[in-house]
């Protein structure tokens, strides 16, 4: 019996596999990477000195700490503050330990794709923020933002950390900031981190680090693909290979067959051929100045109130209101 290409595709991981290896040039989507091994592969990535994002933004919330905090302030009946992407939680600890400290009546809600990342983060809040209150989701993006309009009854917060917003080309990027503002109500809050264009060597070296964590992080998605779909893709055989365009502020990540081959995914009943220096495109990692940010702000109905940076420039969170 032959089972029908829908019931094949019945998870969005098949389908998008199933369509990027389908496609010319092909594709897979980074938002694949982070299972438990791609979990680990990130934080590692985080610990790199290479990757300047995560101690910038660190450094930032660690330095106006207070002002921010006071910018997210609770009102009578409270404050929600939703974290989409939270990861580890590293650096929102920062600033749910203020507002711990500081008597902010809320709760804290962590979204993020990777269910592993989810639970870690709960059970790690449990144990050194037990008073808090934690109420947190698996899901991707798209997804939770209808949800996120069911917050409506008292303040809300969104926050976006990491640059994360750097996955999405801009015009995906405009459609979710103005998603996010059609959930926001005229006192809510979206704060978020975009990292910034800076000298390109600096960007290409973030994301090509010798020691080869990011291009173990990208080929997880092969590995990923093998396990759970049955995939047989000889991974030693792919480089990872990035390029940064200071024209248009992207990184762009690639894994290059190295030789012609022939790649069979059981689950999607589907036979991959490769030429030789064929390539995967696996993500993008979008920089940004002030003047992109204002333009797909105002493109999504946004205003930016305000911003922080660190002290080299090399990042910047912005505090969004609703037009
Ligand atoms: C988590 C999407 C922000 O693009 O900088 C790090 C992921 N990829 N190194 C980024 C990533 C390669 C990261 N984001």
């Amino acid at each position: 019996m032959t089972t029908s290409t829908a019931t094949i595709l019945d998870t969005s991981f098949k389908k998008e596999v199933f369509e990027g290896l389908s496609a010319f040039p092909k594709y897979l989507s980074s938002k694949y990477f982070y299972d438990k091994n791609g979990d680990k592969l990130f934080q590692d990535i985080m610990a790199m000195p290479e990757y300047y994002l995560t101690g910038c933004e660190f450094q930032i919330l660690s330095t106006h700490t207070e002002i921010i905090g006071e910018l997210f302030r609770d009102r009578e009946n409270g404050l929600d503050l939703i974290e989409l992407g939270a990861g580890d939680g590293k650096k929102t600890k920062v600033l749910l330990k203020y507002m711990a400290e500081n008597n902010f009546n809320f709760v804290y809600k962590p979204i993020d794709i990777s269910e592993n990342a989810v639970e870690m983060l709960s059970n790690n809040l449990a144990k050194e923020m037990p008073a808090l209150q934690v109420d947190a989701e698996v899901g991707e993006y798209f997804e939770v933002l209808e949800r996120l309009k069911g917050f409506n009854k008292r303040k809300k917060v969104i926050m976006v950390l990491g640059s994360n917003i750097g996955n999405l080309k801009h015009p995906k990027a405009i459609e979710f900031l103005s998603k996010l503002k059609d959930a926001m109500l005229a006192d809510d809050l979206l704060f978020m981190g975009f990292d910034q264009k800076k000298n390109p060597q600096q960007i290409l070296n973030a994301y090509n680090d010798e020691t080869g964590i990011t291009a173990a992080f990208n080929k997880n998605v092969l590995t990923r693909i093998n396990r759970e779909l049955d995939g047989n893709f000889k991974v030693e055989k792919f480089n990872h290979w990035e390029v940064y365009d200071p024209e248009t502020g992207t990184a762009k990540s690639f894994l290059v067959a190295t030789e012609a081959m022939q790649v069979t995914i059981g689950e999607l009943q589907l036979t991959v051929n490769f030429d030789q220096w064929e390539t995967i495109h696996t993500e993008i990692s979008q920089k940004y100045d002030d003047k992109i940010v204002a333009w797909l702000a105002k493109e999504a109905g946004l205003i930016i109130e305000t911003s922080f940076t660190d002290s080299q420039q090399y990042y910047k969170n912005y505090v969004f209101r609703k037009k």
